[in-house]
């Protein structure tokens, strides 16, 4: 809690762990400082903290050390209510006995503002997830996606600045889910709110957030803008857990000096890469380059590419893309993506060809 006059983050977890049972750590060492209107997404697998850091933030739970602070000043003993901050939790339910107008009223009577004011409010809450004519129906007269909205809009209805969102679409189907994605993502820029939301969906994450935090195990492995986290992950966990990435195993076999490093592959061929998290000739690592920045077609390398032997085991047409499965240096999941054009070959099972890429698109991580 240090220097918090010249601190100008508006959410900030300071040394942050908890423990349910006074044992295990479900959160081991939270540090994280938002400033005022970021849209932050935590991403993470099932069981990774997630939930936990939110309901901490909100007030459900408490921190077992360090501190939480908003707007500068500690949280961890003014109560859930008094925090100001609004919440869309998978489910988090409506009021099955009352009015979508009365759910979305419920909040602005907590905090005592007169009827003209709260029906004014409401009104444009409605209008803002365009559902304007649906005031007087109940919850159960509304679909699925058009409850998540009013969910949506009792969460915005008093303007927090702050809103917590806990998997808010988890169960839409697609196409409503990314409507509804581009709508939150709107809505919370549009009114400036500071929005911490939680996924374990990598898309969703990576086009709505400035930045992502990606959790494992209690902890944040990686915090960056999403660009950021794809291009340049910097552990075999990130780069593993977003997007697809082929990975190959072996050893640094030397340092240069033009920042890159000499890897020896397991089966003996050698390859170039940039050094992310090996730092000495003898370190195992593990190599990482994405699908869509290997090519398959031996015209169109760049100079400077290395190239390997590969063979096809599969070749998938997905519209958009072709989706080539092949064995590389003993790996058999490697795949490379495509964009479908005139002069893109549809390859069949069991051709042999070169592939390439260049180093500079190769992280040599940890093994
Ligand atoms: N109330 C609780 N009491 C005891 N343990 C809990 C409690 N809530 C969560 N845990 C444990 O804490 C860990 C983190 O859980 P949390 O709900 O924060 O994960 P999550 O990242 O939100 O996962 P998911 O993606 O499945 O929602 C898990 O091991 C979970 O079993
Ligand atoms: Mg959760």
């Amino acid at each position: 809690m240090t220097d918090l006059a010249n601190d100008q983050s508006f959410v900030k977890f300071d040394r942050v762990q908890k423990s349910y049972d006074g044992e295990n750590l479900v959160v081991k060492d939270l540090n994280l400082a938002m400033p005022k209107g970021e849209f932050l997404t935590m991403l993470g697998p099932s069981g990774s903290g997630k939930t936990t850091c939110l309901m901490m933030l909100a007030g459900f739970e408490t921190a077992t050390h360090g501190e939480i602070l908003l707007d500068g000043k500690p949280i961890n003993n003014i109560p859930p209510h008094k925090r100001g901050i609004g919440m869309v939790f998978q489910n988090y339910a409506l009021f099955p006995h009352m009015t979508v107008a009365e759910n979305l009223a419920f909040p602005l009577e907590v905090r005592k503002l007169d009827k003209s004011v709260r029906e004014e409010k409401v009104k444009r809450a409605l209008d803002m997830v365009q559902m304007g004519a649906f005031g007087g129906r109940r919850p159960a007269q509304l679909s699925g996606g058009q409850q998540q909205r009013i969910a949506l809009a009792r969460a915005l209805v008093f303007e927090p600045e702050l809103v917590l969102m806990d998997e808010p679409l988890g169960a839409l189907d697609k196409q409503l889910r990314e409507h509804m994605q581009f709508e939150i993502t709107r809505l919370a820029h549009d009114l400036g709110i500071t929005t911490v939301y939680v996924t374990h969906d990598q898309t969703e994450a990576l086009t709505m957030s400035d930045r992502v935090a990606v959790f494992e195990d209690g902890r944040i492995q990686q915090l960056a803008p999403p660009d950021t986290l794809y291009e340049e992950p910097e552990n075999s966990f990130v780069a593993q857990f977003i997007g697809e990435n082929n990975t190959l195993e072996g050893v640094v076999t030397e340092m240069k000096g033009d920042g890159l490093c000499e890897v020896k592959l397991d089966g003996g061929e050698i390859i170039y890469a940039k050094p992310v998290n090996v730092t000495k000739a003898g370190d195992r690592t593990r190599v990482s380059i994405r699908p869509e920045r290997v090519e398959m077609n031996k015209e169109r390398l760049q100079e400077g590419a290395h190239t390997l032997k590969a063979e096809v085991l599969e070749f998938i047409y997905m519209g958009d893309i072709f989706r080539t499965r092949l064995r590389v240096a003993g790996n058999e999941e490697f795949v490379v993506k495509t964009r479908n054009a005139p002069d893109q070959p549809r390859l069949t099972p069991g051709t042999q060809l070169e592939i390439g890429w260049l180093p500079e698109d190769c992280r040599a991580l940890d093994a």
